[in-house]
Formats: structure tokens, sequence, C-alpha cells
């Protein structure tokens, strides 16, 4: 681990990877516009080159150099929304590697919020093309400890200032004005449609698709249930539970995690990954998850959820 942001902008700058914290979560980050340093995060990570990646900006007028068209709707959201956890999906420049978009016409980009993160971009000089600093599938980490875990190989891992909303920013795709959710995050339908009110969020026939938008992600390396898909209660096994907030029968489990003291969803997204880190690496057996409210940003955690336990969804 590392607090020397020169030297990881140094890194960037010759095409090595560094993991940094975002408002969001940590990204594992590579010079965008060099196709063999972006090799190395889906090396890195064991991720399948469909997935596309998001590319990290300082200032806005690198768009220029990522999308074709910069219109009024695109300009709306990024001043209203940026810097933040919106991610948002348009036509891409040529010169973007196809290994950033998976071969994709479009490419994804974002602003982060995070003053660790914003000093890496300024001092490299570069945009950084940075998934989660995951191995593929497993849970996104939220502080440096987490990354060492899944990817204990990085030569840089930089501390700094932490990430505060705790779970990936919100994609969408942009097209005409328009906008359509690709994965929900802390910025909701409703921010969203404050601020392009004419835009009906698109569904359907829309030609580009999310090709990271798996069924299963983000899993525990643990069992996982929604709370009232659990198997049958057995006494020679130590059970986790993620609760939402207050715990009715505490005495049947193992270890809890309580992600919001105040049934709080903002605080919960924010304690989301850290709680199931914490029983992953606890000597529980299984883990038991309460569904949260599905309103807010109650909509990205129940999505979060649901693919955790997708390999478990049956009893
Ligand atoms: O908060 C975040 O977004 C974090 C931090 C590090 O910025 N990054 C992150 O990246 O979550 P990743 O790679 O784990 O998720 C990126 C998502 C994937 O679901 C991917 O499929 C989608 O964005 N995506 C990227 N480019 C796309 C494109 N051109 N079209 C559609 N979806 C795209
Ligand atoms: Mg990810």
């Amino acid at each position: 681990m590392s607090n020397d942001i020169k030297l990881a902008a140094q890194l960037i700058g010759n095409g090595e990877l560094v993991a940094f914290p975002t408002e969001t979560v940590y990204g594992l980050g590579a010079d965008a516009f060099n196709a063999e340093a972006v090799a190395k995060i889906f090396a890195t990570k064991e991720r399948p080159t469909f997935n596309p990646l998001i590319v990290h900006i300082r200032d806005i007028s690198e768009l220029e150099k990522l999308f074709v068209e910069i219109d009024d709707a695109l300009l709306k959201l990024a001043e209203h929304f940026w810097p933040g956890p919106l991610t948002i999906v348009a036509k891409k420049q040529q010169a973007v590697p196809d290994i950033v978009s998976a071969g994709l016409d479009t490419v994804a980009v974002r602003m982060p919020a995070n003053q660790t993160a914003r000093e890496l971009l300024k001092l490299s000089g570069k945009c950084i093309a940075a998934p989660s600093a995951n191995r593929f599938g497993m849970l996104s980490p939220t502080t440096p400890e987490h990354v060492q875990k899944q990817l204990p190989e990085l030569k840089c891992i930089l501390n700094g200032e932490l990430p505060k909303v705790g779970i990936e920013s919100t994609v969408i795709e942009l097209c005409q004005g328009e906008f359509k959710i690709l994965r929900p995050g802390f910025i909701t339908e409703q921010d969203l449609m404050k601020v392009l009110p004419q835009s009906k969020a698109k569904e359907a026939n829309s030609p580009i698709k999310s090709p990271g938008l798996l069924k299963s992600h983000y899993s525990p390396r643990k069992p996982m249930y929604l709370l009232g898909n659990e198997p049958e209660y057995s006494a020679n096994k130590k059970y986790g539970f993620l609760a939402f907030s207050e715990v009715k029968n505490p005495d049947k489990y193992h270890q809890i995690e309580r992600l919001s003291t105040n049934a709080d969803l903002g605080e919960a997204a924010a304690n989301f990954f850290e709680a199931l880190h914490r029983l992953e690496d606890s000597d529980v057996d299984l883990i038991i998850a309460e569904p949260v409210p599905e309103t807010g940003i109650g909509i990205a955690i129940m999505d979060r959820l649901n693919k955790a336990v997708y390999q478990y969804r049956g009893k």
C-alpha cells in the first residue's frame, strides 16, 4: 500500500496498473489510451474482455477525446452530477482503444469526486480506464485492504480518501437526449429526470446493451441466501446475517452485520460491501441477507444483493 500519488501517477504514465479509491469503490486503473496497459487490467482481474471499462476523467475538456458528440443533455448531466457517481455511455471516438469498450462503438465515462482519484488524474495527465478493483465476479472493494486481499500481486494500491458512497456508480446510456439506466446506483432515475425532464427513461428497442450486466456478480466466497429463501436451519452451522436495520432474533446468528442504525438506505449502501467483506472473512458457514426497501438507492442495493445470491437462489 502506498501514499505516494506522484509515484502512482508515474506508474500510470509507464503503462502500469494502480489501484486507487473513488467516491464509490476502489478502481484498478490504467492509461485509457494505452491498449497494452488496459489489457493488464483484464489479465489481473481475470475479467472477460467482452465486459467494457469506465474511463475516468478530471475535467470536462477531456470529453472531446472520448465522445463524438457533446450535446446539451450530456452537458446538463455533467454540470449537475460531476464530479460524482454517474457514468455516461455514449458514442465513442475512434481513438478510444477497442479493448476499453470491448469492441462496442460506445464508451463509458465518469468524473470521480474523490480527492485522491482527482489528484492521480491530475498528476498523471491521463484519462484512466478502471473497473472495480476486485477479482471478476467477487465483492467490490471499498478499502485498500479489500484490494490487497483479492489482488495481492498488485504493485501499487493507493491509500487516501476512502470511498463514501460504497456501491458503484449509476451507469446510463445517453442517446439523442434520452437516457436509459444500465446499472442502478446512488443517483436514481428521479434524480436524472429532474435534470432531463423531457427524457422518458428509455426502454426496449435501444441498440446498446450493457454486456457487463451479468446475472451473477458481487459474490462473497461463501454461500449466501436472501432471508426467506435460505435452506432449512441446521444447528451445527454458523450463520452470518446481513441485516438492514433492527434484528428481531439475534440469537440465531453467529455474526451480525447491521447496515444501518436507523433504516437509512444511504448509510446501508455505504456499509454494504464492507459488511460483506467482514462476513466473507469471518468463520460463518453461510450468509443470510435481509432484503432492503426497493426505493431510491435501495434499488441499487437490491441489484447487488440479487446478483450476489444468484447461484444460491434455489433452496
Ligand atoms: O463506481 C464505479 O463505476 C466503479 C469505480 C471504480 O469508478 N467502477 C466500476 O467499473 O464499477 P466496473 O467495470 O466494475 O463496471 C462498469 C460497468 C459494467 O457493468 C459495464 O458493462 C458497464 O459499466 N459499461 C462500461 N462500458 C459500457 C458501454 N460502452 N456500454 C454499456 N455498458 C458499459
Ligand atoms: Mg465491478
